[in-house]
């Protein structure tokens, strides 16, 4: 079928901060009179396999690289040949993990050729996503960060990284949306009464951060959580990890607990509190600890973060070893948009539950809302409260206030 084709006909880049203040790039992507932007994200509890955020002098080097080897070469390129653009990007950059350039510039860049193919095409852009992988839209679950602790948060916070809910029976985008705030809310309350001193100060996300053990802390989520969502965590276990001593460390408890300890200790989590997601439970070199968790708990959806990092290799190991039930899709872990759909798409085949991630200093482009839709998500995790959170819920509802019912809504309860 040949199709349109459009043209880049200039290209920037530049500084900006995230919700961290720390600085990330901006693309801009011109066809014409018609414009595109896209700005990437910063994580903190990054994986080791996942690309180099940017050079090793920061996000200004990324746009000096960008200004000195790519933006000529984009111009002329056409923004809906995803595939020319990321390899472009790849070729240019030469190294395995985007350490030249950046990964966070190549993602900016191969989203930003997204929006603007989408905006040429005169079409959403979660439309154009779907039409590019291939998978049939849906409205995703949001997966909502409400507490958190571990490298997001500062010193006595839980030391599990995010207390996690999700609603069991939304039945539209709005509904959902309302869900999580509202749990947010009231645990916010439940807090303020139960612990001494706390003032509602939050950590990186916008989920609360009180000076709590994980086990107060997941007492109080599965309080205002109710009968109306689901709760689950996200161990970040990778985080704990001692590699010298083979053992998971608490810091913020004076812990230390070996491997077994600490799946005994998550195993009470799951069995206390009927926990149905648990993302990263072990060290991201141990794909037989996540096997052995998914065969203990079959009702759990066993989720690969640092695990897998957005790459479609180490998801097909992953999935071959019954490692995980879901994933988590972080384009800018992998660095182009050709690969996450690719993931994507192989994750769709096996079964494999998606669940497409915001990262721990955000901005407040939206793209990942549509992405989250074009790629079929199961859940979107975007953080609950917060101006750059909200942006990500905020777009969800655009995109259910303008095609409605026309997209089928993810179910909590058929989990
Ligand atoms: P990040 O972590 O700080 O790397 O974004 C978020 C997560 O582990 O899901
Ligand atoms: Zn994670």
């Amino acid at each position: 079928m040949s199709r349109e084709s459009f043209v880049i006909t200039d290209a920037d880049a530049w500084v900006i901060l995230d919700s961290r203040g720390s600085e990330t790039v901006e693309v801009e992507l011109v066809s014409g009179s018609v414009k595109a932007r896209a700005s990437a994200p910063s994580g903190k509890s990054r994986g080791s396999r996942e690309a180099v955020p940017f050079p090793e002098k920061g996000a200004s080097a990324s746009v000096e690289v960008f200004r000195r080897l790519l933006k000529a070469k984009l111009v002329g390129l056409d923004p809906a040949d995803q595939r020319g653009v990321d390899d472009l990007l790849k070729k240019i950059d030469g190294t395995q993990l985007f350490s030249k350039i950046g990964g966070n510039l190549a993602y900016a860049v191969s989203a930003c050729s997204a929006v603007l193919a989408a905006k040429l095409k005169q079409i959403p852009t979660w439309r154009h996503i779907s039409q590019m992988s291939g998978i049939k839209p849906a409205y995703p679950i949001p997966l909502g960060n409400v507490l958190g602790g571990g490298s997001h948060a500062g010193e006595g916070a839980p030391d599990i990284q995010e207390f996690l809910v999700f609603p069991i029976k939304a039945s539209n985008v709005a509904e959902a949306v309302k869900a999580n705030v509202e749990i947010h809310r009231r645990l916010g309350q439940i807090l303020a009464k139960r612990v001494g001193g706390f003032g509602g100060g939050k950590g990186d996300e916008g989920a609360f951060a009180p000076p709590v053990d994980d086990e107060t802390a997941l007492k109080a989520v599965k309080e205002a959580a109710g009968d109306t969502a689901y709760v689950g965590l996200d161990v970040a276990a990778s985080s704990l990890y001692d590699a010298a001593k083979s053992e998971y460390v608490y810091r913020n408890r004076q812990l230390r607990r070996t491997k077994q300890q600490h799946f005994e200790f998550l195993s009470r989590l799951v069995e206390r509190y009927g926990l149905r997601y648990v993302e990263d439970p072990f060290d991201e070199s141990d794909f037989d600890g996540f096997a052995e968790f998914c065969r203990a708990f079959p009702k759990v959806l066993v989720c690969g973060d640092d695990l897998v990092v957005t790459r479609v290799e180490l998801l097909r190991k992953a999935a071959e070893m019954g490692a995980v039930r879901a994933v988590i899709l972080k384009p800018n872990q992998v660095g182009t948009i050709t690969d996450t759909v690719e993931a994507a798409v192989e994750a769709e085949r096996r079964g494999i539950v998606r669940v497409v991630s915001h990262r721990s200093g955000e901005t407040c482009d939206d793209f990942l809302s549509h992405l989250a839709v074009g790629l079929g998500g199961k859940f979107i995790k975007a953080g609950v409260a917060g101006g750059e959170r909200v942006a990500k819920a905020n777009e969800l509802l655009r995109i259910w206030y303008s095609s409605g019912d026309t997209i089928p809504m993810q179910r909590g309860d058929e989990v």
